[in-house]
Formats: structure tokens, sequence, C-alpha cells
């Protein structure tokens, strides 16, 4: 219900207003309890600001410095939790403008000249963005320093590879670690993909058609470390594609974490038992005394789905919004943020979790042994005699079927037997059968062979040097 407008509304956009403010709507419209988060880049977008309106004869030096001290006496109440936020004030900027005016009297009323509210969201996001993604490629490359440590610690150790969960032939750990050290090279490079578009300045687009004012938008952006002002006033201020990409990228990552989930999930179970993790890193059971379970990996694989929700949240809120700003758009933060936040979490828990991975040697290998992982050797091997490698594969299968008849493994089967499969095996062939023979014999740029996992390891070495 509408009711008369007091003195005390105080409302910064008032003017035009004859009556205060429903309570519902200033609850429902407020962002303040969100996006109070933003108050660091808030702060630096007004202070560039000020500078170029002092710059440009638009506010009085004096004017200038007198803004800048406010703001900064702000900044260190805000960090100190000494600064009293209101819903009325709606959001980040409005608090903000309103403390210094209430601070520093008439001239905090001048900082808000030529600019609106709308470059200024636009520009904080972009900073906070900023920020934050480079917070997370730090994280990632601190998760793959850890994987190329295990990787080297464990480059020869021999567990089965699998495909359709299948056993299909024996790999080193080191190897599928290197995997995931590469997955996660996609995802750094996504993330500073994502950095070159955002780092662009929207500030001096005003509400939508830019500003009266002699602005230098250039000077703005070089002040807050923008490449470059962005082309148009209108794009500037509508455009949340940087954010979208930032989910998507964040899925995208959040989708290789959960497949490292599941495997660890898979490894530590009784199972597997290819892995063991740190107590410290697992919970029990309020009913089972028995258990340890891995509820951080588990976790981190649930929480791929919210950052994903919050993908498509980010893309149906851009769809069909017509140019320009609209209040549509003040649900961008809460999605990015958490996104944000649960990313950085999990990256962290990994950070944690890869170096203190324990490999239970014996039953990685007694598995690798299991399931005629070393077939695609003896096919291998047949084909180097002589024979073409679809006739080899049928020899094979054979042989396999029938060591699975008798219950033993390839290399079990005695010498005047493997003949009888074809001539051309011979008492060499035990040597491609044995699961370092196998992992050995794949040496070549990419392969599973220890020598080739310790040359990737090195280069991913050097390549994380140079970042
Ligand atoms: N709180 C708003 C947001 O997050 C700030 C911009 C408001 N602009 C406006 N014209 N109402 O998007």
């Amino acid at each position: 219900m509408a009711h008369k407008k007091t003195q005390d509304d105080g409302k910064i956009w008032g003017g035009r207003f004859s009556e205060g403010t429903n309570a519902f709507v200033e609850r429902f419209t407020a962002s303040i309890s969100f996006d109070k988060r933003l108050y660091q880049h808030d702060i630096d977008g007004s202070i560039a600001h000020a500078k170029m309106l002092a710059k440009g004869g638009i506010i009085t030096d004096i004017e200038e410095s007198e803004i800048l001290a406010g703001l900064e006496d702000i900044r260190k109440e805000i960090a100190d939790d000494n600064f009293e936020w209101s819903v009325k004030l709606e959001d980040i900027h409005m608090n903000i403008e309103s403390a210094l005016t209430k601070k520093i009297g008439e001239i905090g009323k001048k900082l808000h000249t030529g600019r609106s509210r709308n470059d200024q969201i636009a520009t904080d996001i972009r900073l906070y963005a900023r920020d934050q993604l480079d917070q997370i490629s730090n994280i990632i490359t601190l998760v793959q320093r850890n994987l190329l440590d295990l990787a080297e610690r464990e480059s020869n150790t021999i567990i089965p590879g699998f495909t359709h969960l299948q056993v299909a032939q024996p790999i080193t750990f080191g190897h599928h670690m290197m995997a995931w050290f590469e997955m996660l090279n996609r995802d750094f490079e996504r993330f500073q993909d994502c950095r070159k578009r955002l780092n662009r300045s929207p500030l001096g687009s005003a509400a939508l058609a830019g500003t009266t004012f002699p602005i230098d938008r250039q000077y703005t952006a070089d002040l807050l470390g923008f490449d470059s002002p962005i082309p148009n006033s209108l794009d500037a201020v509508s455009d949340r594609d940087f954010i979208i990409e930032i989910a998507a990228a964040g899925s995208l990552l959040m989708t290789h974490l959960s497949r490292f989930s599941e495997e660890i999930v898979l490894w530590t179970s009784a199972q597997f038992n290819f892995i063991e993790l740190p107590d410290e890193y697992c919970t029990g059971s309020s009913i089972m005394p028995q258990k340890k379970n891995p509820d951080v990996p588990e976790l981190v694989r649930g929480k791929s789905g919210r950052v994903l929700g919050h993908l498509v949240s980010l893309i149906t809120l851009m769809k069909s919004q017509p140019l320009d700003y609209n209040k549509d758009n003040q649900e961008d933060k809460e999605p990015l943020f958490d996104l944000i936040d649960t990313i950085k979490d999990c990256l962290y828990a990994y950070s944690q979790i890869i170096p203190a991975i324990k490999c239970n040697k014996i039953s990685m290998r007694l598995s690798a042994t299991k399931g005629f992982s070393t077939a695609t050797d003896l096919a291998d091997y047949i084909v180097k005699k002589g024979l073409a490698f679809r006739d080899a594969h049928e020899i094979v299968g054979k042989t396999v079927a029938y060591a699975i008849r008798e219950g033993i493994d390839l290399a079990e089967i005695p010498l005047d037997k493997f003949s009888e499969f074809s001539p051309l095996i011979e008492d060499d062939v035990f040597k491609v059968l044995t699961l370092e023979g196998s992992v050995n014999a794949r040496s070549h740029f990419g392969g599973t062979a220890p020598n080739q996992v310790l040359t990737s390891i090195e280069i991913a070495r050097s390549n994380l040097e140079m970042r």
C-alpha cells in the first residue's frame, strides 16, 4: 500500500514522487543485502570518475580531494564493519553516495555528475569479475601444480585404464593425473579468454546515451586498468555477456571437477580400493561405524549442478531483454556471486585433496592384471609378426574366450596353447603381456609410458612458469 511521502524517506531519486515507496516494494527492489560485496569496486569506480571530472574542469580540484578523502573514509568504515547500511537506499551506489554527502556535505552531491547507476553497476561488476577471475586462475594454477607433483610421484604406478568402466588397457597413474591437468588447462584458457572481453570500460555511458559533460572515457578506463572504453554506450550498460561467459566456463570447470570427483568416489570404494583420502577430508556415518565417506568430492560433484543452474538462470535473464538497462539485470548478481564462491571452494578443496591422495599400488596393479588388459598388446605383437590387424584381433578374441573358459589370465596361457591360436606366437610373447611391457611400449607423444609422462610433466611445468 502506498504511503504519504515523509521527510525521512530519503530517496536520492525522490524529487518527482509525491508518495513514499511501499514497504514491500522497497524490500523487493533493494539489492543492498547482496551487492554490498561490491563496495571496493564501487568506490574505485567513483574515485576514477571524480578524478576524471576534476581533470576535465567539471568539478574543482578542491572538490575532487574532498570527494576522494570522503570515499576513502567510507571504504575504511565498511571494511571495519562500521558502516550503517540502509535498505531504503536500495543499493550499494546510493548507500555510498548518501554516506558521502552526509560526510562531506553539498560537494558529495556533485559526484554523480555525468554518470548513472547504469554505467556504475556495469563498471562495478566488471571490476569485481576481473578480480575474481584472477583469483580463480591462480587457484587453477595451484591445483595444476599439485597435479604435476602427484603425476611425477606416480609416473610409474600402474592402474587399469577403463573404457565403458570396463578394464581396457593398463595405464600409469601419472598419465591419468595428466589428463586431469589438461582438462584444467583448457579451463584456465577459457577464463583468460573471458577476461579479455570483460576488461573493457562501460564508465561514461551514463544511463544509456552518454552525457552532455566533456568526459574522458579513455582516462577512467586507464585509471581502472581496463584495456579500452566500450565503443557503444547502449551496449556498454546493457551487456552481461561476460557474466554468462564466466558461468559457462565455470560450468565446464565444474563438469571437470565432477568427473574427477566421480573417479575419486569410485577409487576410494572397497571394490576399487585404489586410493585413500586423509581422514580429515572424509566423514563418518551416524549409524554405520565402519564408514569413511568421501563427502568432499561428492559435494563437489553435486555442486556442479548448482553452477550449471546459474548459467541457465543468467542466460534466461538476458534472453529477450530490450536495450537498454532493465531492472532484470539486478538478478545477475546472486548467481554470479554464488557460482564464483562455489568454484573457488571446489578448487580449494581439490588443491588440498590432490597432494593428499595415497595410492594403493598393490590393489591398482592387481586390478590391472584382471580383465585381459594386455589383449591389445597381444594383437599388436601378432601384427608386428606379419598379420593384418583385423585377423590378429580375431585370433586374440578367441584366445581371450579360451582364457575366460579356463579362468586364467593371458600371461598364464602356456606357449603350446598360444601356438594353437597362431603359429606366429613365440616365447617372446610373455614380455608384451606384462603390465610394464604394455605401458612402456606406448612411448610416443601423449602416450602412457612413464618416460612420456615425465616429459609431459616437464613441458607442463615450464608452461606454468610462463603464466
Ligand atoms: N541495483 C541495480 C542493479 O544491480 C543498480 C542499477 C540500477 N539502475 C537503475 N536504473 N535502476 O542493476
